[in-house]
């Protein structure tokens, strides 16, 4: 089984603003966040190419559909990698929060606030998603990265990397809702000869 590896997304104009969701694109230091990934990127290719796994079993790139993991991707994507786009790795959908700054979503929805901090792993926003909904719409994208003949280095969110992060290092989803993901940071899932994964965490430079 071959290694994946896990990215969040370069820095957005709504991170700089603490703001949900959205369809942001990145700011001047995500783009160098894209960059820092391309490196990375660019060396696992050169690994690829002197172990021969090229042609079909050739790296991917794995993003949401949303800009700014799209962006992140882009770089890296010029080494000649080809990019999937998957809807199921758009980041949570906040619903009626989607856009809000945290602030404004405790001033304006005081009790989304006050029920998502109780349970945040159930709570679903109105007309959007919980952490619940978000990993079962998972689901597939999981099964076909298990099943990936080849390197495939997934950039997406906050909210979905911790549902992916919680299955491939197997933990609970429940206890991954306040985990830190930060971004210049990538998580690589290697395998043993028992198939049992393990997950370590590598800084971009
Ligand atoms: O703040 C960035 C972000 O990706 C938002 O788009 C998303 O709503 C949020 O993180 C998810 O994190 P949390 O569940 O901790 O609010």
């Amino acid at each position: 089984q071959h290694p994946i590896y896990f990215a969040r997304h370069g820095q957005s104009m709504y991170n700089l603003e603490d703001r949900l969701g959205g369809d942001p694109v990145l700011t001047q230091k995500g783009e160098l966040d894209a960059l820092s990934l391309k490196e990375l990127v660019k060396s696992l290719k050169a690994e690829e190419v002197a172990q021969g796994d090229c042609g079909d079993s050739a790296m991917q790139l794995w993003t949401s559909q949303l800009k700014r993991a799209i962006q992140t991707a882009h770089p890296s994507s010029e080494e000649g990698i080809k990019v999937l786009r998957w809807s199921s790795l758009n980041e949570i959908h906040a619903g009626v929060c989607e856009n809000l700054t945290y602030k404004e979503v405790e001033d304006q929805y005081p009790l989304i606030s006050r029920f998502r901090s109780e349970n945040k792993y159930t709570f679903r926003y109105p007309q959007g998603e919980s952490y619940q909904d978000l990993v079962m719409r998972l689901e597939p994208v999981i099964m076909e990265l298990e099943n990936a003949n080849r390197v495939v280095v997934v950039v997406a969110h906050q909210a979905v990397l911790r549902g992916l992060l919680a299955y491939f290092g197997s933990t609970s989803a429940e206890s991954c809702v306040n985990v830190e993901v930060p971004h210049r940071t990538v998580w690589r899932c290697t395998y043993n000869s028992k198939g049992i994964a393990t997950i370590d965490v590598l800084k971009l430079g």
